[in-house]
């Protein structure tokens, strides 16, 4: 391993809990139809493992954000890729990969609601960097891990584009 990284969850540990996150939104979607989404590009690691745990109607698609840099407040969100399935009378369900201020994620999910309109919106994140969060009220369905306010890298997150493919999530010390 890159001596600048400590690793915090194991290929082993994500793979239990990904698998737990499985059951439970498998007894969500039931005999529904359901359209999962993943926030590109974070997520997509996470989504695949998890997707491919997913029985019943489910399908599969992709949205791509990015935050207006200095409008933090008001949480401004630019859709570089948005939905190509109508999730109009399904359930959806949100694949994120970590959750920080919030000030992005709020912004996405109001877009999905008033745009898109699906029967039911959840929430599916990997990580929660709870002790960061600056909005209020966000109500995640599904958390893999809640993790101290320190920058991770690893199973899809990246630092500046980097060590995305890492089996692992580590923290990153320097
Ligand atoms: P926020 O919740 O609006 O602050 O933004 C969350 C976004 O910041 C995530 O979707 C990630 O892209 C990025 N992010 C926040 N914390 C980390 C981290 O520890 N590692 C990698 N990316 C992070
Ligand atoms: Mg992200």
């Amino acid at each position: 391993m890159k001596d600048n990284l400590q690793v915090l969850l194991s290929e082993e540990e994500i793979r239990v809990r990904v698998q737990e996150l499985s059951v439970e939104i498998n007894d969500y979607i039931g005999d529904d139809e359901a359209v999962v989404v993943a926030n590109l590009k974070g997520a997509v690691i996470f989504y695949a493992d998890l997707f491919r745990l997913l029985r019943g109607s489910v399908r599969m698609d992709f949205i791509e954000t990015q935050s207006y840099v200095g409008d933090k407040s008001s949480g401004a969100v630019k859709i570089l890729k948005d939905l190509s399935e109508d999730p109009r009378g399904k359930k959806l369900i949100l694949v994120e990969d970590i959750l920080d201020t919030g000030y992005t994620f709020r912004a996405l999910l109001e877009y999905i609601s008033s745009v898109h309109k699906p029967l039911e919106l959840k929430i599916c994140v990997l990580l929660d960097k709870q002790e960061n969060r600056k909005v209020e009220g966000l109500d995640l369905e599904w958390v893999g891990f809640t993790i101290p306010n320190k920058f991770v890298v690893g199973y899809g997150l990246d630092c500046d584009q980097n060590f995305r493919n890492l089996p692992y999530i580590a923290y990153k010390t320097s």
